[in-house]
């Protein structure tokens, strides 16, 4: 039976933090999707069946268009500036590879579960907080 694997490229990722925005809603959602990247991962090692793979990559699919759907609704609703380049990075990321397995040269079927984590690191540093920066010193008016 084919089995896919984790690319080994980067394994120091599970002492990786994301770093915190300050508003606990999204920062407790950030955490639930590293949760779910570390089971990934513990499943990848060991070569999981791609028919599970796949079914745990759309889990994290579903998750990551919840997160999203939420930032896009409070950049929304509080008029972000910054909205539209923030809202085409989440739709370019749900286009794009990051959640799909991949063929590596000799044929093998495998999984780069680093490039994932480093593009949420790196989103929630150049993206979420801002972001949050602008929702903390801009409240709502209630
Ligand atoms: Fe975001
Ligand atoms: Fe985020």
């Amino acid at each position: 039976m084919p089995v896919i694997i984790l690319s080994h490229k980067k394994l120091s990722y599970k002492w990786l933090r994301f770093a915190v925005t300050g508003i606990e809603a999204l920062d407790r959602q950030h955490q639930g999707l590293l949760d779910r990247m570390n089971a990934l991962k513990e499943i990848l090692t060991h070569g999981a069946d791609p028919e599970e793979t796949q079914a745990r990559l759309l889990e994290l699919r579903t998750l990551f268009e919840q997160h999203f759907a939420d930032e896009d609704q409070r950049m929304m609703t509080r008029g972000f500036p910054g909205f539209a380049a923030h809202f085409k990075a989440h739709q370019a990321f749900l286009e794009g590879p990051l959640l799909q397995t991949i063929m590596d040269v000799q044929g093998q079927e495998g999984y780069d579960l680093g490039a994932l984590i480093d593009w949420e690191a790196g989103h929630i540093s150049r993206f979420d907080r801002p972001m949050a920066e602008y929702l903390l010193a801009n409240p709502e008016n209630e």
